[in-house]
């Protein structure tokens, strides 16, 4: 319709705000995304992605050419500009606690509140604790004129790394919290473009309008429950392998009951990533301060399950390695060990708190020779463990091995030719982290097979 549409700022161009920026101005709005990261944004500017999402690369160039799409690192700009701005900074754990770390949430309100020389809409979306909101509207209220009217709401993302495109363009619902009229009225105008798309695919985009406390509370909660179902089959891939059982026919019988769902319920070394790990953590802190600490005590029962299971490759490993293990746990010295997979999941080259690098680590601490390959991690991979040895292919990675680790389920792993492999390995032996591989079809290739 004919309607105007707002103008958007992104603050924060990491995963979140650049895959946010591009996408709307995919959508026709015009976006400037802003950061303090002057090299950041100068490669966003030149039509780089600074990390691996696919298909937004050409979306960058795309949107960069019709001028609808800007990056900058003046934020009287981006205040000008703006009637709506998102806070789309990081939100990392504290270092030495669980809560979340608002720092960069602050200095970018605060910056931005200090620029405002118009009525403007902030909107946060950085994963956050329940009351962030309104501290944000404090923060606003100290350095805002209140003639000028800037008003805050707070409108949660659900991105996937590797679907985040997919995820912004069509989301499976858009939710927001907001105290006013017109701010509802506004984050209408700025999804306008996600509702007329699915308007267009015959879909529909629930739209929830909802208080502060909700909004904030959707996201942590829609994590936690992801977090909570990931740990539920993991900790039946315990009970079944100790009493005989297949997690995956477990997994596969109890999906087909659509008020259980198939997805999420896939048993492995368990979730990692810059979200899931975090966001329990720091959901539990917050309900502590709140006084709701014993509603989320099983959040720490899903913490230790996920942190068992990189512990259970280890012994795997050892098992198969016909190591013993001693009261410091399995002895590897003198094994060599080929890890395949360093990002937290396949199609990204995220690394952070990835399961297959911590597992990684065990094994070299172990005693154990690795040698790490991943299809697009490398480069993250060896910045945050510069203390592992790292392979250029498959191949390389596997050549003279006692032992394969399958630690991500990159689909070249999963299609990986067990024959070939066994030709250039020391030892047959295969722990498969993801349950991503056919264990008959390794067996038949003379290899000793152990799933998750
Ligand atoms: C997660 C959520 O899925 C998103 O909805 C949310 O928006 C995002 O966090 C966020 O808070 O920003 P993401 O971190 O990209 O997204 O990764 P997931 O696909 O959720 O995977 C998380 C971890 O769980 C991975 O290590 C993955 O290997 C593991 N996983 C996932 C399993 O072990 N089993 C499964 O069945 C599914």
């Amino acid at each position: 319709s004919g309607a105007p549409r707002p103008r958007l700022t992104f603050l924060g161009t990491g995963y979140l705000g650049a895959t946010y920026a591009i996408c709307f101005a995919e959508l026709g709005y015009e976006v400037i995304g802003f950061d303090v990261d002057a090299e950041k944004i100068a490669r966003l500017a030149a039509g780089q992605v600074p990390f691996h999402e696919p298909g937004l690369d050409e979306l960058l160039r795309r949107n960069l050419a019709t001028g609808r799409l800007r990056f900058s690192t003046d934020m009287a700009e981006v205040a000008e500009f703006g009637d709506v701005h998102f806070i789309c900074v990081g939100t990392p754990q504290r270092p030495g606690g669980m809560g979340a770390d608002l720092s960069y949430v602050e200095s970018a309100v605060t910056e931005l509140s200090q620029h405002l020389t118009r009525k403007a809409l902030i909107v946060g979306k950085s994963t956050v604790p329940v009351g962030t909101a309104e501290w944000i509207e404090q923060l606003v209220e100290k350095h805002v004129p209140a003639e000028l009217g800037v008003e805050v709401a707070w409108s949660p993302e659900f991105l996937q790394e590797g679907f985040a495109v997919e995820d912004v363009l069509r989301p499976n619902r858009v939710v927001v919290g907001v105290r006013s009229d017109w701010a509802n009225g506004m984050l209408y105008a700025v999804h306008k473009g996600v509702f007329d798309l699915a308007v267009t695919e015959d879909r529909e985009v629930p739209l929830v309008v909802t208080d502060f406390a909700t909004a904030e509370l959707v996201k942590v909660a829609a994590n936690a429950f992801l977090a909570t179902k990931i740990s539920f089959i993991n900790a039946m891939a315990e009970v079944c392998e100790v009493a005989g059982g297949d997690v995956t026919q477990l997994a596969k019988a109890i999906g087909y009951d659509p008020r259980i769902g198939n997805r999420f319920l896939q048993a492995g070394i368990g979730f990692g990533g810059g979200c899931l790990p975090k966001d329990i953590r720091a959901f539990q802190a917050r309900a502590q301060e709140l006084g709701a600490g014993e509603a989320l005590r099983f959040l720490h029962e899903v913490d230790l399950i996920n942190q068992r299971r990189r512990a259970r490759v280890v012994h795997l490993a050892a098992e198969l390695l016909g190591r013993r293990s001693g009261p410091a746990g399995p002895d590897l010295s003198g094994t060599r060990v080929a890890v395949l997979g360093a990002t937290f999941k396949p199609n990204s080259d995220d690394v952070r708190d990835a399961p297959s690098l911590a597992v990684a680590v065990a094994l070299l601490k172990a005693g154990a020779q690795v040698r790490v390959f991943d299809p697009e991690g490398m480069a993250n991979a060896r910045r945050a463990h510069p203390e592992l040895t790292y392979a250029a292919g498959m191949a390389e990675a596997c050549q003279d091995a006692d032992l394969v680790c399958v630690l991500t389920e990159w689909t070249d792993f999963r299609n990986a030719d067990p024959v070939a492999l066994g030709e250039i390995v020391a030892g047959r032996r295969v722990v498969d982290g993801r349950n991503c591989l056919d264990p008959g079809m390794w067996t038949r290739a003379g290899w000793e097979y152990r799933g998750m």
